[in-house]
């Protein structure tokens, strides 16, 4: 007889999907048990994280519902304030750094992996942003006059105004002084050193405007 390989379609409606008004198994049970277990972990880790953010930061104001992954950094110090508003996520090793000045999260906004938000004297993120990995948001430069570019010169500050439904590419950089008008978008690896008008997409180092998110 002649060997012959048969494929099986994998037909997702064939897998077994218990209903509610089933019974489980008790196996089906123990089988998904080391999954039931790392979600309460994570919860149980965020909750931890929350409570230690507040704990530390009698300035913060931290809504009891937002989610905060391992490896996040603050620092808020000098004075400064931090507002996370509701359902807000900060994803793995992002950094929000607030020295004098203020920082606000709107609610249900999204801080990727390894982003940086720097507030040295306010910057303000409005409700359901989207901020992807490795993104920069700083409304800070080094001052350089003088002869020596490298001292410590002391910061230049402007306020960075990011709107609400505002989606930040990855690795995008704001700088100073911007303001970023709702439902807009900015491309991948953009440098955003003007303002962007409501519902614009601008991408590009420097950002400019390539389309519109309403026509
Ligand atoms: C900005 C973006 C949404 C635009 O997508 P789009 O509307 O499909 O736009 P197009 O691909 O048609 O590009 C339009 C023009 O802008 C340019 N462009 C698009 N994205 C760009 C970017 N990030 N930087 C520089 N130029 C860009 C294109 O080259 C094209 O130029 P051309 O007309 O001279 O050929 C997309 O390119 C992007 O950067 N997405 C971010 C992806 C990301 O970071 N995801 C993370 C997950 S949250």
């Amino acid at each position: 007889m002649e060997n012959s390989t048969i494929t099986v379609p994998c037909n997702h409606q064939t897998l077994f999907r218990p209903s509610l008004h089933q019974n489980l198994p008790l196996s089906f049970m123990l089988h998904r048990l080391p999954r039931y277990l790392f979600a309460l972990q994570r919860l149980a880790g965020q909750q931890w994280r929350r409570f230690q953010l507040n704990a530390h930061y009698r300035s913060a104001q931290i809504s009891r519902h937002i989610s905060i992954a391992p490896g996040v950094r603050f620092s808020v110090t000098d004075g400064a304030t931090l507002t996370l508003q509701d359902r807000i996520a900060i994803d793995r090793n992002a950094t929000l750094i607030v020295k004098y000045g203020h920082l606000h999260v709107g609610a249900r906004t999204y801080i990727g992996i390894g982003s940086v938000i720097g507030a040295q004297e306010s910057v303000t993120i409005g409700d359901d942003g989207l901020i992807a990995e490795y993104v920069t948001i700083r409304d800070q430069d080094h001052s350089y006059g003088g002869p020596n570019v490298t001292a410590r010169n002391g910061f230049i500050t402007s306020p960075v105004i990011i709107g609400d439904n505002v989606w930040i590419g990855a690795k995008a950089t704001i700088t100073k002084g911007v303001t970023i008008g709702d439902n807009s978008v900015i491309g991948a690896n953009s440098v955003v050193t003007r303002d962007v008008p409501p519902n614009s997409i601008y991408a590009g180092a420097p950002a400019r405007l390539i389309g519109y998110t309403e026509s």
